[in-house]
């Protein structure tokens, strides 16, 4: 089981060092613990650093403004007297910064920022610490039991470019948790309890009468469904039976419940085939179908404390932000009754402390009702956490909704068959077919399909549509997975490069900090140690495009590093030619590397060593 590893070696208490810090948190701690002393008076201070964007500084306090403005906005007066300006509170400020070696300057600027920059030795010592313990950030002290809820395909029903998108973003938002060492469960919530099975389950018993000793050879489950549609809407008779079906599936009569978990199989296995491909694993499955004993427990329960009201037949739950269908006319539950028992589930039984619905924006309203209902019928209390992302819909290049030529959706498969066709001929056009050997192709053809398709849809900004282009995903300048994968086979082949025969790693052990000083190196190494500030980000906000941007930076970064300082340097003198490795230099592009590739990592991209 892979998805506890990185949380484990949380556990096993690394020493401070073996941490990368977020500079800007750590500027935080220090600013907060400065003012603190310093407003002794004052009731929770404001406290507010961020990124500077004045050259040569790196962050900037703004709390003195704050400050005086809630002293006068509050009417207080500060003990030194009224007549405080904030460069003066400023000032006290940083008088009260503790003793650290972390900023090397510190200088107030009117009218009263503290601006700061990060001292180089500490900037030396950290890349050291990186290559010497990998790339760790100090787990979250409140660590938490994160569940995301994401792909959630509908059985029977085609896997669509939605369901992509809710795989590639939920996958990457729980590695993201599961890399801040929270506890992080990947739910598939498949629809596997609705309607549509009513009419599949009549068309089965129909077709295949004797299939509890003999299970239905059905290939194509997505013509199946087709075909029992076609009956649905015009046979009048089909149609009833069809009613009937659900209603004695739901109450989980034998034959009705084993001819629906042979459909589900069947639909199961397609389903893996995606996931395979797209190298997903951990995710577990539980589908609508799971709650349906709790369906019923929610319901009486909802009755009893009258917070259900009758419409037409009809057993509604109302809120503020809309209202929940619990039980159909026809007795029948539906998506929103399964949902409401599956929030309490996961909060009672999987004791989880926040819930992360990733879908396709269009779902918005049903969320936030769902979880307005289930604030109001208290089985979500208050300390838990229920988080709706939302994303926009996948646009082909024509700008409407993505379907094939002939209207229908795409189906996945097909899709992910075409982006390795096309990776094979970038690597082709690339003369890769030449230098790899027929297994180092279809593995680097693999990476490279999987890789751009999962990086273009991340490095959008997820709100917004998405226009899917092969063409675009593949090509190889600009923020794209290719690109990318490049820039760090690069990277890995200066290493080789320099032959140093002592592992990176040993090197940086037996040094206290790298020795760095060129303006270059010094922005490179700054840039890479930025990394932890950024995965905070991301958990933050819930945008993981942030993380592709710091990576496509990174690696621009990194070339006008590599532009101007030589790693690898020709002497040439009365005796010929020789190199000189410039040490240092390649552990920073080691540093690099790791930080490249363990982003890549949480975004799901597998990187190969030769491509
Ligand atoms: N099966 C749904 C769909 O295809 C998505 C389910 C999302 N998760 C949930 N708990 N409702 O649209």
């Amino acid at each position: 089981c892979t998805h506890t590893k990185d949380s484990e070696k949380k556990m096993q208490n690394l020493s401070e060092d073996a941490y990368l810090c977020s500079f800007l948190h750590t500027a935080k701690n220090l600013f907060e613990k400065a003012i603190t002393s310093s407003c002794q008076n004052l009731t929770n201070p404001p406290i507010s650093v961020t990124q500077s964007q004045i050259r040569g500084v790196d962050y900037q306090c703004n709390s003195a403004m704050q400050i005086i403005k809630k002293v006068r906005d509050e009417g207080l007066i500060l003990s030194d007297g009224s007549k405080l300006s904030p460069k003066d509170i400023a000032e006290s400020i940083v008088r009260h910064i503790p003793k650290n070696d972390v900023f090397s300057t510190v200088a107030v600027a009117p009218p009263g920022f503290i601006n700061v920059t990060i001292d180089q030795n500490y900037i030396c010592k950290k890349i050291r610490d990186l290559l010497v313990y990998g790339v760790h950030v100090k787990p979250e002290e409140n660590r938490k039991r994160i569940l995301v809820d994401y792909s959630s395909p509908n059985i029977a029903k085609e896997m669509h470019v939605g369901h992509l998108r809710s795989t590639i973003i939920g996958d990457c938002i729980a590695n993201i948790f599961e890399f801040l060492g929270h506890d992080v469960l990947r739910v598939n919530h498949v629809g596997d309890w609705g309607t549509q099975f009513g009419m599949l389950l009549a068309h089965l018993t129909d077709k295949y009468p004797d299939f509890l000793t003999n299970p239905p050879p059905i290939s194509n489950l997505q013509a199946f469904y087709k075909e029992a549609k076609v009956r649905f809407d015009n046979e009048e008779e089909f149609k009833k039976q069809a009613y009937s079906c659900v209603v004695r599936l739901q109450a989980k009569e034998p034959d009705m419940y084993t001819a629906w978990k042979q459909i589900c199989e069947i639909s199961r296995k397609e389903f893996q085939k995606v996931y395979d491909i797209l190298g997903i694993k951990n995710l577990t499955e539980k589908g609508e179908s799971y709650y349906h004993d709790l369906m019923v427990d929610v319901v009486n329960d909802l009755e009893k404390r009258n917070l259900i009201e009758d419409s037409e037949g009809r057993k509604i739950f109302n809120s503020s932000e809309g209202h929940l269908l619990m039980v159909k006319s026809d007795g029948g539950f539906t998506y929103d009754t399964s949902d409401l028992a599956c929030v309490k589930y996961r909060i009672e039984v999987e004791k989880a402390d926040k819930i992360i619905y990733v879908t396709d924006k269009g779902q918005q309203n049903h969320f936030m009702t769902l979880f307005e209902c289930a604030r109001k019928a208290t089985y979500c209390p208050p300390n838990v956490e229920l988080v709706h992302v939302g994303f926009g819909v996948v646009i082909g290049d024509d700008n409407k909704k993505f379907k094939t030529r002939s209207g229908d959706t795409v189906r996945l498969l097909d899709l992910l068959e075409e982006g390795m066709k096309r990776a094979l001929a970038k690597l082709k056009e690339k003369g890769r077919d030449e230098v790899l050997t027929e297994d180092e192709l279809n593995a680097a053809k693999a990476a490279l399909a999987v890789g751009c398709i999962k990086y273009a849809d991340i490095s959008h900004d997820l709100t917004l549509d998405y226009k899917f282009s092969f063409d675009r995903m593949l090509d190889d300048r600009g923020n794209t997975a290719v690109y990318l994968l490049y820039s760090l086979t690069r990277i890995r082949s200066i290493i080789k490069k320099a032959n140093v025969t002592t592992p990176v790693e040993q090197l940086a052990r037996e040094v206290p900090a790298l020795k760095l000083q060129h303006p270059r190196e010094i922005r490179l190494a700054k840039y890479v140690l930025k990394f932890p500030e950024i995965i905070l980000q991301v958990a933050n906000e819930l945008r993981p495009h942030t993380l592709c941007s710091y990576l496509f930076d990174l690696s621009v970064v990194f070339s006008e590093f590599y532009e101007q300082c030589y790693c690898i340097e020709k002497v040439v003198n009365k005796d010929g030619e020789t190199t000189k490795v410039n040490f240092d230099r390649i552990m920073l592009c080691e540093a690099t590397a790791s930080v490249m590739s363990k982003a890549l990592n949480i975004l799901g991209i597998e990187t190969l060593s030769k491509m």
